[in-house]
Formats: structure tokens, C-alpha cells, sequence
């Protein structure tokens, strides 16, 4: 468990990712888990056919240094910034990386979750996703969403 020090800043982004290369999805999550424990970062990697929604959450400068190195990352591309904000306390906190491959089923269920991901990007539509995808973490973290 990662201290609930304050003050938290989140941030969440999408971004497809270069599914050619086999092993990148579990290569990534290794040194995610690994690195995020030593700087103090928690959050949750949602997987859904390709494309990724991320959360990050812990001390600003870290969360920051850490998006710099993501943002990058050539496994991966389209990468939108949905939101950064101050928050009260980690939502994550017990997971230096939580996952989560989001089925077919899952957006079917979630119709909201398949406007978050997906390669259609554009600034006229962020507040719209951020909504979206806060409403999809806040579901996440009680459970709701299966876990595929
Ligand atoms: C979609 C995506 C999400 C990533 N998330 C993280 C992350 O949360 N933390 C992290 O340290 N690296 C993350 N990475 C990997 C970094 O870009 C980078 O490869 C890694 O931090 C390098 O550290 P390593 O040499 O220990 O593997 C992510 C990469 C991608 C493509």
C-alpha cells in the first residue's frame, strides 16, 4: 500500500497501442508495476481491442516524470490527454497498476466505455470522454465492470 500522502494529481490519457509486436501488452505492464511501485505511482490500465485507457495517480512531479517517459514510448501511438487534476485521495491506491481487458460483452454493457477508447480523437470531444471515463474508473473501482 502506497501512503496517502497529498497532495494526489491524476491523470488520464488514451492511446493505441502496437499490438504487432506479441509480448508488448505483458512487457509493458511488467516494468509498469515495477517502476510505479519505487516512484509511488498507482492507477489502472484499461485494455480494450487494442487501445488503452490510463490512470495515474500519486505525487505531481512523479506522475508527470513517469507521462513524459509513456508519452515517449513507440509502442504505442494517438496518445490524448483526457484529464489532470488535483484529487482528494488515490483512487487506486492498492495497485502499483491495475488491469483490466475490457470484452466485448464489457462494452456492450458499458456504452459509454467505447466512447473513451478509440482512435477518434479530437479536442472538441475530450470533456465529453472525461466524463465518460471518470464515471468508468469510479464503476471500476467498486467492482462493477468485469474483469475479461
Ligand atoms: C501504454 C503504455 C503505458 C505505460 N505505462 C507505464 C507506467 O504506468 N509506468 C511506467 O513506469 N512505465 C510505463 N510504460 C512503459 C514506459 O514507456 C517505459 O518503457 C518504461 O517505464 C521503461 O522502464 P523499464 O526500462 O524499467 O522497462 C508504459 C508504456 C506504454 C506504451
Amino acid at each position: 500500500m502506497t501512503k496517502n500522502e497529498l497532495p494526489i494529481f491524476q491523470l488520464i490519457y488514451t492511446s493505441t497501442l502496437d499490438t504487432d509486436v506479441p509480448g508488448n501488452l505483458r512487457n509493458i505492464l511488467d516494468s509498469s508495476m515495477r517502476n510505479n511501485q519505487r516512484n509511488g505511482i498507482t492507477g489502472v490500465f484499461l485494455y480494450s481491442d487494442g487501445n488503452v485507457m490510463q490512470v495515474l495517480e500519486g505525487q505531481k512531479d512523479s506522475v508527470l516524470r513517469t507521462f513524459s517517459v509513456i508519452k515517449s514510448d513507440v509502442r504505442h501511438t494517438n496518445i490524448f490527454v483526457l484529464l489532470q487534476q488535483d484529487v482528494a485521495r488515490r483512487q487506486f491506491a492498492s495497485w502499483s497498476m491495475g488491469f483490466a481487458n475490457l470484452t466485448k460483452d464489457a462494452l456492450n454493457e458499458f456504452p459509454t466505455v467505447a466512447d473513451v477508447f478509440g482512435s477518434h480523437q479530437d479536442a472538441s470531444t475530450t470533456q465529453r470522454r472525461a466524463k465518460s471515463a471518470l464515471a468508468i474508473l469510479n464503476s471500476f473501482a467498486e467492482g462493477a465492470i468485469p474483469i475479461g
